[in-house]
């Protein structure tokens, strides 16, 4: 029986069917070019590491720690970059990549951090789009599912460090 306080949005099958999707699309506008993956930890890991292995030609990885979020829930405003990238960036085609998209300061801040690193092209690949409450603009050149508002675990997305691990992703019930 399932957990009364989480609901299934999509399954494993749907997500991997998807993250084949938009590999195929990253493919389709960069054929033969050797990209350069930047995820945003800790969310990204499961969704990036299915999203490379999609993508079949030779690429690199990155990752970079960033939090939004001050203390409690509300958006401080202000990016605390805790680990940066080491790869170097410039010329390079890179893809910024994160679990969800919510107000946007996370993608929106960093992606002009690594723009005055001068890529040769800097794109955003994000699982979920949640719309509802996005006060920053952020263009998603990729994305895998679009919801309006509901908080999310599994396939890397956590509540409090927990859920990481679940092979779909789920609607968490928070009363
Ligand atoms: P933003 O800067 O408000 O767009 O924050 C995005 C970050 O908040 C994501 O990278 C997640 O770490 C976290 N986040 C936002 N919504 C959710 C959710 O529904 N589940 C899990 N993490 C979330
Ligand atoms: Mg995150």
């Amino acid at each position: 029986m399932e957990d009364p306080e989480k609901t299934l949005l999509f399954g494993p099958e749907a997500v991997s069917a998807r993250v084949g999707e938009m590999a195929q699309a990253i493919r389709d506008n960069h054929p033969r070019e050797d990209i350069l993956f930047v995820g945003i930890l800790k969310g990204s890991f499961i969704f990036l590491a299915d999203l490379i292995r999609e993508i079949g030609h030779p690429c690199q990885v990155d990752f970079a720690r960033i939090a939004s979020y001050g203390s409690g829930t509300v958006s401080s405003g202000r990016l605390n970059i805790s680990l940066d990238i080491s790869m170097p960036v410039a010329g390079r085609t890179v893809i910024l990549v994160d679990d969800i998209v919510d107000s946007g300061l996370t993608l929106h801040e960093y992606k002009r951090v690594l723009q005055t690193k001068q890529p040769r092209s800097l794109e955003i690949a994000a699982l979920i789009d949640k719309t509802g409450r996005r006060n920053q603009q952020v263009e998603l050149d990729y994305y895998g599912f679009r919801i309006e508002e509901g908080f999310l675990v599994g396939y890397g997305l956590d509540c409090d460090e927990q859920y990481r691990s679940l092979p779909g992703i789920y609607e968490l019930k928070i009363v």
